[in-house]
C-alpha cells in the first residue's frame, strides 16, 4: 500500500492589517504635522484608537442575550467584559489605550513598562500588571509606533510566558523593519496598523514617522 508523502503542516501566518481609511489618512496628518499641539495630538490618537479599534474587533465573539424593547422582547448580542484587556507598552501606549477604554469601557487594563536603551535599542522590561487571566481573553497590546519591533516582541512574550493564548498589536505608524520582527518570532499575533511608513533612522525612530511618540503625547519635549 502506498502511503501518501506527509506534508508539513504550514504554520499560519497572519496577516497585517493597514487600516484604510480616508479618516484615519486625515487625522493621521494632523499627529504628522510637528506644528500640532500635544493637547490635539492626543486628542487625534485617541480617535484613532476608536476608529482602529471598531476595524480590530470586527471578529470578535458575541453573547446572544434576551433585551426588551418598549414594544417587545428580542434578542440582543453584548461583548463581555471578561473577553478583553487592553495593553498598552508604557508610555506612549497610554495614549492609544486611553481610546480603546472608551470605546470598551468593559475591558480590563493591563500595563507592561518597557523601555528602548538609547544605545543597542533592546527592549528592556521595568514593570508589568496583568489581570490574571489573560488566558481567556483576547489581549489588545497598544503602542502607537512599531518601530524596530523590540519592545512588540518583549511585551509579546511576556503576555506568552503569563499564559495568553489571543493576542493582537495594534500601531499607528508602523515600518518594514518592526513588522518582520514580529513576525518572524509572533507570526501568531496580527498587526493592525494605520500606516506602513518607509523606514527607520539610525536612532531607531521611524521616517517619516511623527517623531517621538510619548514626548508629543505628553508634552515632555
Ligand atoms: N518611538 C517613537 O515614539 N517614534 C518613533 O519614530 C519610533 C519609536
Amino acid at each position: 500500500m502506498s502511503m501518501a508523502p506527509k506534508t508539513k503542516r504550514k504554520q499560519k501566518i497572519k496577516d497585517v492589517f493597514v487600516i484604510d481609511h480616508p479618516l484615519l489618512k486625515h487625522k493621521l496628518t494632523i499627529l504628522r504635522d510637528r506644528n500640532t499641539s500635544s493637547r490635539d495630538f492626543r486628542a487625534v490618537v485617541e480617535e484613532m484608537a476608536m476608529l482602529m479599534g471598531y476595524e480590530l474587533l470586527k471578529d470578535i465573539k458575541l453573547k446572544r442575550i434576551k433585551v426588551s424593547t418598549p414594544l417587545e422582547s428580542t434578542t440582543g448580542f453584548v461583548i463581555s467584559g471578561k473577553m478583553l484587556t487592553i495593553i498598552p507598552i508604557l508610555r506612549a501606549g497610554l495614549g492609544l489605550s486611553a481610546g480603546l477604554k472608551k470605546l470598551l469601557p468593559m475591558a480590563k487594563v493591563g500595563h507592561i513598562g518597557i523601555f528602548r536603551d538609547p544605545k543597542t535599542f533592546n527592549a528592556i522590561e521595568y514593570f508589568h500588571k496583568l489581570p490574571p487571566d489573560i488566558g481567556k481573553r483576547l489581549n489588545i497590546i497598544v503602542d502607537p509606533m512599531l518601530a524596530t519591533g523590540n519592545s512588540a516582541r518583549a511585551a509579546i512574550e511576556l503576555l506568552k510566558r503569563n499564559g495568553a493564548r489571543k493576542i493582537k498589536f495594534l500601531s499607528i505608524i508602523s515600518c518594514p523593519e518592526g513588522i518582520a520582527e514580529v513576525r518572524r518570532h509572533h507570526p501568531d499575533v496580527p498587526i493592525y496598523t494605520a500606516v506602513i511608513d518607509r523606514q527607520l533612522n539610525d536612532h531607531a525612530y521611524i521616517l517619516p514617522g511623527l517623531g517621538d511618540a510619548g514626548d508629543r503625547i505628553f508634552g515632555t519635549k
